[in-house]
């Protein structure tokens, strides 16, 4: 159960219905006043001085490095902090050691930010790369995978739940089929780790990458999860060397090797404690919570007559994102009517995945609602509600 009380952590709630989490989630109180609480009692580089406060400030970033490491089940020294997921798979795309003839391969599902990174590969480095497709209900089958994968395949690019259709991707079942061909797995994680229990060992996967401001954290933070330290770092600098002479240098081994030059510090501390705030609810019960508001939302829009609804039909296999339309009005001017009538937010457009726009033969996009613990079953009417009604009167 997610008691309703935690929306007061949440004082934007009181103003307005936000179903836009998919694109960014709302932050608590107790991140805020994490974040603040380093701004006012230790304000210090971290890493670097010896001085009290500089402690203080190493020892609260480690700490966010252990409590994200550890509500994703990585071990010690696989986890980096990044800007955002996308600066999470340009490392990849960057930093691997690729070889002539290597094949990458990735799906009509992903959002940009992993697309074009490996669209870029190809073009620069002349990589392989091929795109598998799913259903029109965004169903991504192993089967694909298999028709397509090849003993040259150094990487598979994999979203785990559609910021579009919303439908959760049986990864584990692309695992074994990498692993079969000794092709790596990246599981692009944005929009499940917010949302699901996620463990790296149980899903299989060689890279998982995901966003703060996804999970109640502050933007502006992000993580690589990686297996194997195998990346080439994009950055250099202060911060990530062992040893420097006039000649050369040394990278660290741990996870310092990949962040170097100073950390979002404040954002560090705050997704720590975003994580914190998702355990102490439960990611099991935060889930269930989701999905009755997502059959809700789904039901309703399903119930009026001239609106269609994308994504698998029933809420099991779904995360918290429902993307609609009202044949003959735009997305954008559903989600402003939305706004005016209701203080409604949502998402509208192609959601940075217009090739699977495209695939769906919907080139204006959907209007698109998104859940986090926060919302109620409220929420789902009130959507519903005010979409039957602009249904109506248009
Ligand atoms: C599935 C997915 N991948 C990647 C991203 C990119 O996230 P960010 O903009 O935080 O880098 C998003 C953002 O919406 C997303 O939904």
């Amino acid at each position: 159960m997610i008691p309703d009380d935690i929306r007061n952590d949440f004082p934007l709630l009181s103003e307005v219905c936000y179903l836009d989490s998919a694109a960014t989630s709302l932050s608590p109180e107790p991140v805020l006043e994490a974040m603040l609480e380093y701004e006012h009692r230790f304000r210090a580089n971290a890493g670097r001085g010896v001085h009290r406060i500089a402690q203080m400030a190493s020892q609260k970033y480690q700490d966010a490095h252990q409590n994200v490491r550890k509500f994703i089940h990585a071990q010690e020294g696989e986890l980096v902090f990044t800007r955002n997921s996308t600066e999470a798979i340009n490392m990849v795309a960057s930093g691997f050691p690729w070889q002539n003839g290597d094949l990458v391969i990735t799906t009509l599902l992903e959002h940009h930010s992993n697309l074009l990174p490996w669209m870029r590969l190809r073009d620069r480095q002349g990589i392989d790369l091929r795109l598998i497709a799913p259903a029109q209900d965004g169903t991504l089958d192993p089967a694909a995978l298999e028709a397509v994968i090849t003993r040259k395949t150094r990487l598979v690019a994999l979203t785990h739940a559609s910021n579009v259709l919303g439908n959760v991707v049986p990864v584990r079942e692309f695992a074994k089929v990498c692993q079969d061909y000794g092709a790596l797995l990246l599981v692009d994680g944005s929009q499940s780790v917010p949302h699901l229990p996620v463990d790296v060992e149980r899903l299989g996967c060689d890279f998982l990458c995901f966003s703060g401001h996804k999970m109640l954290g502050p933007t502006g933070t992000g993580v690589l999860f990686m297996k194997e330290p195998c990346l080439e770092p994009l950055l250099v600098g202060g911060g990530s060397v062992d040893r420097v002479t006039a000649a050369g240098y040394t990278l660290t081994e741990g996870y310092e090797r990949y962040e170097a030059g100073t950390p979002n510090i404040a954002g560090a501390i705050g997704l720590g404690r975003a994580v914190g705030y998702l355990e102490a609810l439960g990611m099991e019960d935060i889930r269930h919570h989701e999905q009755q508001i997502t059959r809700r939302i789904i039901d309703g829009l399903n119930g009026i007559g001239n609106v269609q609804v994308f994504g698998p039909g029933s809420a099991g296999n779904r995360i918290g994102v429902i993307s609609f339309a009202i044949p003959g009005l735009n997305p954008h001017d559903v989600a402003v009517m939305l706004d005016g009538e209701a203080k409604i937010m949502v998402r509208s457009g192609h959601h940075c995945c217009m090739p699977l726009m495209e695939q769906l033969n919907i080139p204006d996009g959907t209007v698109r609602a998104s859940l986090h613990c926060y919302n109620t079953i409220e929420d789902a009417e009130l959507l519903v509600d005010t979409v039957r009604k602009i249904a109506r009167d248009f």
